[in-house]
């Protein structure tokens, strides 16, 4: 087969742009994944600098209409999908640190529907979307962008590494994007697609804020090696670096 083609939701700035350059730079064939024109066609410009030639595509993952023409645009100009990878979030303004609290007992119930909407039903939907399209690949590979955030197990043990960071709606869509890839890559066992879940690291970009210790470069390299795991790669399982990190 030709050289594979990805997309990547999110892709116009933070750490799905940066994804799109690392998966351009290893000679993938990028689709940017961005819901305005003007910001994806900027991210296209910065990547045609530096020798990547992506295509924009045009995709509102909250939308379903929108959903459905990205997935008619990838079948009808490239007949396949190799790589996806859910990189679009939101979360409650930008992460403050280890201390930062939105309280379970009283978060507002359309802020924790806002989040889910696309943390969570967004990203199992546009995955539907394109799995037909995924299952014609040689090796399809799904990545979801969840977050060390989403660890029961860690929200669960005094001293871990989030236990003082208790920001429910964003945790709790991130756990649930960890149940899909459980369920779905259990799903797929047996074919050719692998379902990873990634922890990027607590990244500067807008979401992640200025006091985040990584930058995107770093930031990226989960997601760029999940969605170019070789056949011997894991499936259903949730990494950082290469490491497991507990459910
Ligand atoms: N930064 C961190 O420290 C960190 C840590 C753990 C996990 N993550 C996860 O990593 C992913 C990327 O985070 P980031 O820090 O790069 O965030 P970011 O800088 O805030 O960028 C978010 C991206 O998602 C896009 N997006 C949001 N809603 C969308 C929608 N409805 N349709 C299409 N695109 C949408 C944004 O597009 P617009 O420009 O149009 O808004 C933007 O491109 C997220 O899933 C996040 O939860 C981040």
């Amino acid at each position: 087969m030709a050289e594979k083609i990805a997309l990547i939701t999110g892709a116009n700035r933070g750490i799905g742009f940066e994804t799109a350059r690392q998966l351009g730079k290893a000679g993938v064939h990028v689709l940017v994944g961005a819901r305005t024109a003007d910001s994806g066609l900027k991210a296209i410009e910065k990547l045609a600098a530096e020798g990547i030639e992506a295509e924009l595509l045009a995709l509102e993952v909250n939308d379903a209409a929108s959903r459905e023409a990205a997935a008619k645009w990838i079948d009808q100009r490239h007949g396949r999908l190799d790589i996806l990878v859910n990189n679009a979030g939101v979360a409650s303004g930008a992460f403050a640190g280890p201390t930062q609290v939105d309280l379970a007992a009283s978060i507002p119930e359309h802020e924790l529907r806002r989040i889910f909407e696309t943390n969570f039903f967004s990203l199992v939907e546009i995955t539907q979307a394109v799995l037909p399209l995924l299952r014609k690949s040689e090796a399809g590979r799904i990545v979801n962008l969840a977050s060390i955030l989403g660890s029961l197990t860690y929200h669960a043990t005094p001293g871990s590494p989030v236990y003082d960071a208790k920001t429910f709606a964003y945790d709790a869509s991130k756990t649930a994007v960890n149940a899909f890839t459980i369920h779905l890559a259990y799903e797929l066992r047996g074919t050719r697609i692998k379902v990873n879940s990634a922890h990027p690291g607590w990244v500067k970009t807008d979401m992640g804020g200025a006091a985040a210790p990584m930058d995107v470069t770093e930031g990226a390299k989960t997601s760029v090696a999940l969605a170019l795991l070789g056949e011997d790669g894991p499936t259903g399982g949730f990494f950082h670096l290469g490491e497991p990190l507990p459910w």
